[in-house]
């Protein structure tokens, strides 16, 4: 499941494994936690080497319920942490880093290999991380309905009105994403693109069961792992 942020992705990833009795691995939590790591050491953000050094050892424990997340950083609870304002401004140029790409591209794929079933979430799972994967979809929404729900998050939870700020933010992010060198954010040439601007949350999980079932059926065996 790839595609930019504020689509509603994370929620609808993790409801669609429930549903599918499936694990859950959010990709962009690992990114997160690597630049908290990065920002713990107070590393400047423009230097690349000095940021790959620096996550070479990243004690990560990341789990793959879908009902109950663990994210840790050296056996301490981060979960509340990698969502703040810090990680969420640092995370996209931590992200851009080849060396960090690589640690934890190999980390994705020895959690995938190891479950059975799983519904991994991130921006290049369909093109890099996991090409052969039996369903693979981009989960898409307009800047403007992007930027319109995590205005409203942040209403609900007392950080403040500024829809125009939040949009910018939206597009900046879109920008640094899809414009970086290592694995731009773009859709698999075999993904089906899934838009949410006008979709609840129950009409995007049906959608997408429905598009799962629909791949899973057609794709040749030899994709399978
Ligand atoms: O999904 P998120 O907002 O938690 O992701 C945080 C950042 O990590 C986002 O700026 C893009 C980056 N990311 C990435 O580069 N590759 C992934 N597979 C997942 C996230």
């Amino acid at each position: 499941m790839d595609g930019p942020s504020g689509t509603g992705k994370s929620s609808v990833s993790r409801r669609l494994a429930g549903r599918l009795d499936a694990r859950y691995l959010d990709t962009g939590a690992m990114y997160r936690v690597a630049t908290l790591r990065v920002l713990r050491a107070g590393i400047d953000l423009t230097d690349s080497a000095a940021i790959g050094a620096s996550i070479k050892e990243l004690p990560l424990t990341i789990g793959t319920d879908p009902g109950h997340e663990i994210i840790e950083l050296d056996g301490e609870d981060v979960s509340g942490e990698i969502r703040g304002d810090a990680v969420t401004k640092a995370v996209s140029a931590v992200s851009a880093v080849a060396e960090v790409r690589e640690l934890l591209v190999a980390l994705q794929r020895e959690i995938t290999y190891s479950a059975q079933r799983i519904v991994v979430e991130g921006r290049d799972i369909g093109t890099v991380v996991l090409p052969d994967a039996d369903a693979k979809i981009y989960l898409t929404a307009s800047a403007e309905a992007r930027a319109q729900r995590r205005n409203q998050q942040n209403i609900d939870e007392g950080r403040g009105d500024d829809y125009d700020a939040v949009l910018a933010d939206v597009q900046r992010r879109d920008n640094l994403d899809s414009t970086r060198k290592v694995s731009p954010l773009r859709p698999a040439d075999d993904a089906v693109i899934v838009d949410t601007s006008e979709l609840s949350k129950d009409e995007v999980i049906d959608e997408l069961y429905r598009v799962v079932a629909h791949q899973i059926t057609t794709s040749s065996p030899g994709g399978a792992r």
